[in-house]
């Protein structure tokens, strides 16, 4: 799946990034590109022009759809070359082609984070194609509710073996080229559903604050050798995730009308992914170089607040 280095975009430098910042605003990631700033890693202080993280390896795990696509979409603008991976090949040749044809660089590799050898087959193309990896984004994830009682065994360690298991996978196979360069971000994809638990979501909660404690661990653990890593936590974010499939568009902006001010006490809407994707860019960039171990809610005020009703679908 994997193919060649858009070749036009490294002769003719980036015709068509405005084409792809174009994209990005429409996914909400106004600024990605930034103007002129540091590359990510910590130990890297100089500027580079054209693009925030311009030369960047940026890793992203679960980028065929919704936040991991925004992300992507998002590094990309900024000059980022983007490795990513997804189980639903369609999805990432089509994220993969939006990004090549509008001047970024981006290859799709097809991986299943619940394998340890398809992640670290994914991980080590995606560095020996970039020459190495300076920012890691785990996201891939799965949601899944329903009473305990009445949850199968199966459906419990699927959503664990994505959920935590492919963080610690991802994890363990970004961390030796980290370690080689001595330097690296790694954000892991956590959920408000950490620290706000549902009756209805307890496998999930229980995967999402496995995310957290994976993270405060490995912080301790890399920081010293110049690796900084920090769980996010988005609230509600409008993407398949949450829309039931095959909704009318008008059926779906009314929920999400609804939506907000019943459960988002704050912002009183729902997160777009590009959002989400903008604050992923932020911790991945030098202008945080004292955050590490972290839990960054991104969630509108939600988790500030108390309230959790859902209004009825029409
Ligand atoms: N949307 C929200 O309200 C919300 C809130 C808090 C946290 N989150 C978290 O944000 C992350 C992204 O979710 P999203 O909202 O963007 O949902 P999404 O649109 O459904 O995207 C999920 C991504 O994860 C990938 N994925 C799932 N299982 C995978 C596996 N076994 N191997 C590789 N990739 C896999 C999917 O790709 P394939 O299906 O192609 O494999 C897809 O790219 C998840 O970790 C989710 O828990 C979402």
């Amino acid at each position: 799946m994997e193919k060649h280095t858009n070749a036009a975009a490294r002769q003719h430098g980036r015709p068509g990034r405005r084409a792809l910042l174009g994209t990005a605003a429409a996914l909400g990631v106004a600024g990605a590109a930034g103007a002129t700033a540091h590359a990510a890693g910590p130990g890297r202080g100089h500027r580079t022009p054209g693009g925030r993280f311009r030369g960047s390896s940026v890793l992203i795990t679960g980028g065929t759809s919704g936040i991991g696509r925004a992300t992507a979409i998002a590094f990309a603008a900024a000059g980022a070359n983007v490795g990513f991976c997804g189980r639903r090949a369609d999805l990432g040749s089509r994220v993969e082609r939006e990004i090549t044809d509008a001047g970024g660089e981006a290859v799709y590799i097809r991986a299943d984070v619940r394998s340890a050898e398809q992640t670290r087959d994914f991980v080590d193309r995606v560095a020996a194609r970039y020459g190495g990896i300076d920012i890691a984004f785990n996201n891939a994830g799965i949601g899944g509710g329903g009473p305990l009682h009445e949850m199968t065994p199966e459906r419990w360690d699927d959503i664990l073996a994505t959920n935590a298991r492919g963080v610690f996978l991802a994890l363990k196979y970004e961390l030796p080229h980290m370690l080689r360069a001595g330097r690296g971000v790694i954000i892991c994809t956590s959920s408000s559903a950490a620290e706000q638990a549902r009756p209805d979501g307890a496998a999930y909660t229980a995967s999402k604050r496995a995310v957290q404690g994976l993270v405060k661990s490995a912080a301790l653990a890399y920081g010293p050798q110049g690796i900084r890593i920090n769980a996010l936590l988005p609230g509600t974010t409008d993407t398949p995730f949450v829309r039931p499939p095959g909704i009318p568009d008008a059926d779906w902006a009314r929920y999400k009308e609804a939506f907000g001010p019943l459960n988002v006490e704050g912002l009183e809407r729902m997160a777009e992914p590009g959002e989400i994707a903008r604050a992923v860019l932020g911790l991945a960039s030098p202008d945080f170089p004292y955050m590490t171990g972290a839990s960054v809610a991104v969630d509108g005020g939600a988790g500030a607040g108390r309230r959790l009703v859902h209004p009825a679908r029409s």
